[in-house]
């Protein structure tokens, strides 16, 4: 039976259930049954459901001030928000625009790009995901049906290709980091030259492309080029941000600095929020009105975002990532032991990819395997989500608060789950 025969077939779902409520961890389905919620709609929920924190912060603002009044004029949740999460990043990055979704972060940031330096051409990373709209499609990768049959795209985009190190290099970082920065250099020798390029854009692991992680020196190296070509270096953070990776942000493992950061998701717990965060410079050099937004910034979300900010800090919920971001890959390591329809177990912190294939030796990816791994987790009661162009990775995201005791109970029901289906 369709439960709901009035809702669009487009968009997709990884599952059917119908979903009641949310408390802490678990999501509750409407025939009251518990799942431990390692999926978060899509890393959004990164303090889980009902955070005391968080919702109180929310239930404050709608009794104080709900409306948007971004163009009107000034809020409190709004311009403190900018402070403290302009207090999250490495100077210069001191400029903050909010938005309401990834999507239309990584427009700002592409508009921006292209207005501030006069140059048309901008560089995306194959595998890379960056949203629906048509520029964030035009510099999406990850698979064909996010572009085929809204061609032509944005013009003046070239994909290079993204250092993949399993399965394309064996493992190896920094052959596949090697590799891909100097199929960059044949892109400007060749096809566009860098004096044409605005922006190059990148998300430091690749999400919906396979939880594939860029190793330190092809980040550096991208820092590099762009410095020598006057380049701005875009950094799409919507899923790798607010901590998800053992760092508060995740270009932060290279050492490095872009000059634009995306942010979305996890930043408001659930609520609709993004931002682009830049330096002053490049934001003023953007322009007075070069752009806008109507619900960008609302007070409620912003709310939100400050308890998320506040949470995270109090509670040391970036080291609690890095700390069982390692008991999972140690855990999911000794399952990937035993049973050799793993590939590989990668990821920094709290996002984490296994990925399947068919045989060890041929990487063939797998994603049967995956598809009924995640149903039968999900009938065992663990929510985990797919990602990679076959959907052959199975994607880990926890909440950040997650504890000892919920990564061992989820490689457990992993693990057993994986064990039960029948080699072909
Ligand atoms: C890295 C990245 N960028 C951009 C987006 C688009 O975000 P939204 O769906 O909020 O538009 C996503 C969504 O999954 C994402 O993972």
């Amino acid at each position: 039976m369709d439960i709901a025969p009035n809702l669009t077939p487009v968009l997709g779902r990884y599952f059917t259930r119908n979903w009641s409520h949310g408390e802490g961890h678990r999501l509750y389905d409407t025939d009251g049954r518990a799942y431990l919620d390692f999926a978060n709609g899509i890393a959004v929920t990164a303090l889980g459901h009902g955070h005391p924190t968080v919702n109180a912060a929310i239930h404050a603002q709608v009794d104080r001030l709900l409306g948007p009044v971004s163009a009107v004029g000034f809020t409190e949740p709004i311009s403190r928000l900018a402070t403290e999460l302009a207090g999250t990043f490495p100077e210069p990055l001191n400029s903050v625009f909010f938005l309401n979704s990834g999507a239309e972060a990584v427009e700002a940031a592409l508009k921006l790009a292209r207005r501030v330096t006069g140059r048309p051409g901008i560089i995306a990373f194959r595998g890379g995901f960056h949203g629906r709209t048509f520029g964030a499609a035009s510099v999406t990768s990850s698979s064909l049906n996010y572009r085929a049959g809204y061609e032509p795209l944005l013009p003046g985009v070239h994909i290079a290709p993204y250092p993949v190190a399993y399965p394309d290099f064996g493992g190896d970082e920094e052959a596949a980091s090697a590799a891909a920065l100097s199929a960059l250099r044949g892109l400007f020798e060749a096809v566009i030259p860098p004096t044409a390029v605005g922006s190059m854009l990148i998300e430091p692991v690749l999400g919906e492309g396979g939880y594939t992680p860029a190793p330190a020196s092809f980040l550096r190296g991208l820092r590099q080029m762009c410095d020598e070509h006057g380049i701005l270096l875009i950094a799409d953070e919507v899923q790798t941000g607010i901590g998800r990776t053992g760092r508060m942000w995740a270009f932060e493992h290279a050492g490095i600095v872009p000059d634009v950061v995306c942010v979305a998701k996890a930043i408001a717990n659930g609520l609709p929020l993004s931002a682009i965060v830049s330096s002053r410079d490049l934001q003023e050099r953007w322009g007075r009105s070069a752009h806008g937004t109507t619900y960008g910034g609302n007070p409620v979300a912003c709310a939100a975002g400050l308890a998320v900010l506040e949470v995270i800090r109090d509670e040391g919920l970036i080291e609690n990532a890095a700390v069982r971001g390692g008991e999972l890959r140690a855990g999911l390591g000794r399952v990937a032991a035993e049973d050799d329809r793993i590939g590989d177990v990668r990821g920094p912190g709290l996002m984490v990819g296994v990925e399947f294939v068919r045989a060890r030796d041929g990487h063939q990816p797998d994603g049967d395997l995956a598809d009924r791994l995640m149903a039968d987790c999900a009938d065992a009661g663990l929510l985990v989500l797919l990602a990679g162009r076959e959907h052959q990775v199975v994607r880990w995201i926890p909440p950040l608060d997650v504890t000892a005791a919920e990564i061992s109970e989820a490689v457990e029901i992993f693990g057993e789950s994986l064990a039960a289906i029948p080699r072909e």
